[in-house]
């Protein structure tokens, strides 16, 4: 794959397919699962769980598409894999060892194994000899600062013959805020001799590209910030080229929030998509006249017609009084604690 990549990071109950395809459609070089219980998939009967049915749901414009295993018992971590190859939707594995939460940590899984990198090389061994897709690798710089455990893990990674690593420039000890480590993760990665794609605390395009260059990365990985705006993909393109970034108008948001809800139900039950649908319209609708009222009426809204039938209605209303743009002054998004 040409360099550098822009790649959609994992997010869990966010990037599934509805989501990624999004994603893709304004150009993101690849996207991965959310983390996927390789202690749970691993035993899973034939007749897979709903939740596991659709975590595993694939749309046609995705590609580059890894599926994320998360674990410490390695036995379950490979038997994972094999199922997942077995699928053929996926065009590689990768292992999670940045989860922070304390439920995953506190049994010895996610950020944990940056803690025990024995342990966390025995995973990514059983997961590499279980499988013939390509093996990635997305972690942390350590457990905290007395334990930056990234390089000997990288190091391992490269051994084996991963593919690809995605470096998230904090420590567990920071969980998801607090400065990312730019100069860390710079001299990781000009150590590392697989291709280290840079992760963590990008707002926009423009920042992208500076911490593109800022760590010496192979591409860019981007979470939350493509959560209020997927065509984030799009705009480090036209930067790329020299080009202006466009506002992202009432029509465009609009378009793209029907388009959301329509694929969301591909995968969810309807219910269940129009509840997710009130977060990405709270991250998105925010800035245009009367955003707040219509995200008020989307809190009755169950099914796709009656979500279609009101965003439909405000744009048009929007068009019709030509106000389309974005205002400054308006109320802001949600913020991304709501994720
Ligand atoms: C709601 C949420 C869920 C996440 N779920 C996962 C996950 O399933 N697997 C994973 O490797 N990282 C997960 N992450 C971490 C992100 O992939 C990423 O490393 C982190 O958010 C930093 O990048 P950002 O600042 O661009 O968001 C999650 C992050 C958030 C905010």
């Amino acid at each position: 794959m040409d360099q550098p990549v822009f790649l959609l990071a994992p997010m869990d109950g966010m990037t599934r397919a509805s989501f990624r395809s999004v994603c893709f459609d304004y150009g993101a070089d690849g996207a991965t699962t959310e983390m996927i219980q390789s202690l749970a998939y691993g035993r899973a009967k034939k007749r897979m769980s709903a939740t596991f049915e659709e975590v595993l749901v694939c749309y046609d414009n995705e590609h580059n598409l890894a599926a994320q295993l998360i674990g410490s018992v390695p036995e379950m971590m490979a038997e994972s894999a094999r199922r997942l190859e077995a699928l053929g939707r996926f065009d590689a594995i990768d292992i999670n060892m940045g989860c922070p939460a304390r439920k995953v940590v506190g049994s010895g899984n996610g950020a944990a194994l940056l803690r025990e990198p024995d342990k966390a090389i025995y995973v990514m061994e059983a997961v590499k000899s279980a499988t013939a897709l390509p093996v990635r690798l997305k972690l942390r710089l350590g457990w905290d600062d007395a334990h930056i455990t990234a390089p000997r893990l990288i190091r391992a990674a490269q051994a084996l013959g991963f593919q690809s690593v995605t470096l998230h420039g904090r420590t567990r000890a920071q969980r998801y805020s607090g400065e990312v480590d730019v100069h860390a993760m710079r001299s990781i990665i000009a150590q590392a001799r697989v291709p280290v794609y840079a992760n963590g605390g990008v707002t926009n395009a423009a920042d992208a590209l500076a911490f593109l260059n800022a760590t010496g990365a192979a591409g860019v990985a981007i979470g939350r910030a493509a959560l209020k705006q997927p065509w984030i993909f799009d705009d480090i393109a036209r930067l790329r080229r020299g080009e202006p970034i466009p506002q992202r108008r009432a029509p465009e948001r609009v378009a793209l929030l029907l388009r959301l809800g329509k694929l969301a139900c591909g995968h969810r039950p309807e219910r269940v998509a129009m509840f997710e649908m009130r977060k990405f319209c709270g991250w998105m609708l925010p800035g245009l006249t009367g955003a707040e009222d219509v995200l008020k009426r989307l809190n009755e809204v169950v099914t796709l017609d009656g979500y279609r039938a009101l965003l439909e209605g405000y744009l048009d209303r929007l068009v019709q009084t030509g106000d389309v743009e974005m205002h400054a002054g308006l109320t802001p998004a949600q913020t991304l604690d709501t994720v």
